[in-house]
């Protein structure tokens, strides 16, 4: 049993990372925190809030809210990607309640509970990750692992040539974390741009009649509908969770890795291979990772 803290900006495909996590019998969700990117926190904590009651309602499972915006400036959002709300489909909405402290205190407070137990999954900008960790080796020192979906090292970015979107989005956070000391996975568009849902595979991409089935097959419905010119659903955030799960899944290389944090290169994730704390995740097995996504995702 694993137990996991996952940092999160629902968001489409984490959504689906979520269900995953949600149904998968290996991992303990130590807590739910949520954070700004591809919608405003409002929206995000919304979203996982209701997610978490629509497939796991009754389940104890704490969500608590985090950071609104990047280190500096503002997130950009990524609504022409993932729907007006973030999510693109209705869910009811829910009674259920944020825990009583926020992200960056959750991620503290368990991480000390179990020191070296905890895995932090981060799905979206690294900003409640960087703020736990601020000042507190204590907190470095306790937190076992953090799985980052995350950086486009030897392929092109999806913001910019040079940049991915978690990365892009708060840049300082990301380096204040790869340079924590902490041992992290990256697992970035050179893997997820290979881990994808064919629209074409549709409309049962995932088998059955639970809730988690239907959910995942009306949000991926939505979004190929809402963009008639994509082809492909990357799973960027589900093969994260999926990695956590069977980390054999990766095949990765040992580095340092910097962030760019300014100019033309925002975002940019320098990797300097030998020894280092960050896991670079260069190769993956597509087939294993789809079939570990969908087979969470189905009944
Ligand atoms: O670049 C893909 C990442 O940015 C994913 O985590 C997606 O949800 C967005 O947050
Ligand atoms: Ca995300």
């Amino acid at each position: 049993m694993r137990r996991v803290i996952i940092d999160t900006d629902p968001g489409t495909d984490d959504a689906l990372a979520l269900l995953m996590a949600l149904n998968c019998p290996d991992l303990h969700i130590e807590g739910i925190t949520t954070v700004g990117g591809n919608a405003t926190l409002a929206h995000t904590t919304r979203n996982a809030l209701r997610l978490v009651e629509y497939v796991a309602g009754g389940r104890d499972v704490l969500v608590a809210a985090g950071a609104d915006r990047p280190a500096q400036g503002s997130f950009s959002f990524a609504y022409h990607v993932h729907g007006t709300d973030g999510l693109g489909v209705d869910l009811p909405s829910t009674a259920r309640k944020l825990h009583r402290a926020d992200a960056v205190e959750l991620i503290r407070d368990r991480a000390l509970a179990a020191p070296g137990s905890v895995t932090v999954i981060a799905l979206g900008p690294l900003t409640n990750v960087a703020a736990a960790l601020d000042g507190r080796p204590d907190v470095a020192q306790a937190i076992s692992e953090i799985v980052v979906m995350g950086g486009a090292v030897e392929v092109p970015g999806n913001v910019t040539p040079h940049a991915e979107f978690n990365i892009y989005e708060d840049p300082w956070s990301a380096d204040a974390v790869f340079s924590s000391g902490v041992s992290v996975t990256l697992i970035g568009l050179d893997v997820t741009h290979r881990t994808f849902m064919r629209r074409d595979a549709g409309p049962q991409w995932f088998e059955g009649d639970s809730r988690s089935a239907r959910l995942g097959n009306r949000i991926l419905a939505n979004s190929f509908r809402e963009r008639a010119d994509v082809q492909e659903f990357y799973l960027h955030d589900p093969l994260a969770v999926a990695a956590a799960i069977e980390p054999d899944i990766l095949a990765c290389r040992l580095a340092q890795v910097s962030v760019v944090t300014d100019g033309e290169q925002r975002g940019h994730t320098v990797v300097s291979y030998g020894d280092g704390p960050v896991r670079v995740a260069l190769e993956v097995n597509v087939r294993r990772a789809v079939e570990v996504v969908r087979t969470l995702i189905s009944d």
